[in-house]
């Protein structure tokens, strides 16, 4: 017989918490009992979200301060950060038995100082942040496997630290390393603002918050732990805005110290991994929408390497990486749920 865990989805009418419901029907074990919305406490999820009629006639969304049905076992904190501290504390002390993956950006960093400076406020509760893996699979499963929370990553970090890890463990990220990132409009989530308004962003492209995105102190942070001793680099982050609602392509730039053949480190590195698909020419944003897949390809002249990746912000970026670690979480294989192939168009 399948084995159900009941699952909680915090700030499930948002555009984390709808992907989560939108890939929980494909998923054998997590079962959606409680899915919360402050705007929406009371209403059916299929009244508020007709996509997934059919697929949860019986769910309604609550508040996130209600009691939790008995023998829920995992929480998902598809909620902004600031909230998701507030709500892993409050949950902790009522449930310590529950596994929690947060999609915040509240406990990644591990240096409270680093939060401070990044989120422009204080950590109420800066010593949970150790008590979270970083939830990349790829770079750090194991640590995932012997914990019960995670923190999901950010998305832009996602894209970037798939395409420079693999030069970071061989000790071969040196010097200035440039990351040029371009986002679809669902990256700053469901609330209109006039950065992600249709007629503002449809024909343009631009660069924001340039060398100060919240996500380089985390990629940093990542990169420098699977580094070797000897790694030191300069990392220098370009966010832009695409005409388009999902994915992250990502341009990264280094300078090899060494003559290695890079295509062949990756292929090496990520032959295993059932999420990372390596391609010879570049990746598009197309054949991963809607996918838990990261698309790589490698370029390299003489020690310059360029390495792409493409991803989708709310699938790998977001709630199919939450869900593959919470099937890490739960001993399940961590692809349960989540294989499905890209589309084109
Ligand atoms: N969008 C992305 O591509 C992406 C990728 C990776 C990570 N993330 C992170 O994932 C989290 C969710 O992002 P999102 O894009 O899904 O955002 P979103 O669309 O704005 O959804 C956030 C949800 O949280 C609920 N919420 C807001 N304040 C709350 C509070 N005080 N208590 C309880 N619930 C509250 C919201 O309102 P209601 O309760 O009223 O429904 C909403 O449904 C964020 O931390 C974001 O940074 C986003």
């Amino acid at each position: 017989m399948t084995k159900t865990i009941d699952v909680a989805i915090f700030g499930a009418a948002g555009y984390g918490g709808q992907e989560l419901l939108r890939l929980l029907p494909a998923h054998p074990h997590f079962r959606p009992v409680a899915v919360t919305s402050q705007r929406y406490a009371g209403k059916g999820v299929e009244e508020i979200l007709p996509q997934l009629e059919g697929f949860f006639p019986d769910l309604r969304f609550t508040r996130p301060e209600a009691p939790l049905p008995e023998g829920c076992a995992a929480a998902f904190l598809a909620t902004p950060h600031g909230v998701s501290q507030q709500l892993f504390a409050t949950l902790h002390e009522r449930c310590p038995e529950m596994d929690v993956v947060d999609l915040s950006g509240d406990h990644r960093l591990k240096d409270k100082e680093v939060f401070y400076s990044v989120y422009g406020a204080e950590h109420r509760f800066p010593d949970k942040a150790k008590d979270f893996a970083y939830g990349l699979p790829e770079t750090n499963r194991e640590a995932i496997r012997q914990t019960a929370f995670v923190a999901n990553p950010g998305c832009f970090a996602t894209g970037a630290i798939l395409a420079l890890a693999p030069l970071a463990e061989q000790g071969l990220l040196e010097g200035d390393v440039t990351l040029a990132q371009t986002t679809g409009s669902s990256g700053s989530g469901a609330e209109p603002k006039s950065g992600t308004h249709h007629p503002e962003r449809a024909q343009d492209m631009r660069a924001y918050k340039v060398l100060s995105h919240q996500h380089q102190p985390e990629i940093v942070q990542e990169l420098s732990r699977l580094g070797l001793a000897r790694l030191e680099f300069d990392l220098a982050m370009v966010p832009q805005s695409g005409p388009f609602s999902r994915g992250i392509f990502t341009v990264a730039h280094a300078r090899l110290p060494a003559d290695v053949d890079a295509a062949e480190i990756y292929a090496r590195r990520y032959g295993p991994e059932p999420f990372v698909r390596l391609r010879r020419d570049t990746p598009s944003l197309r054949h991963v929408a809607r996918t838990n897949f990261c698309d790589v390809s490698v370029h390299q002249r003489g020690r310059r390497v360029v390495v792409l990746t493409a991803i989708d912000n709310l699938g790998k970026g977001m709630a199919g990486q939450a869900i593959q670690n919470m099937n890490i979480l739960f001993g399940l294989d961590e692809t349960t749920g989540l294989l499905a192939p890209g589309a084109n168009p």
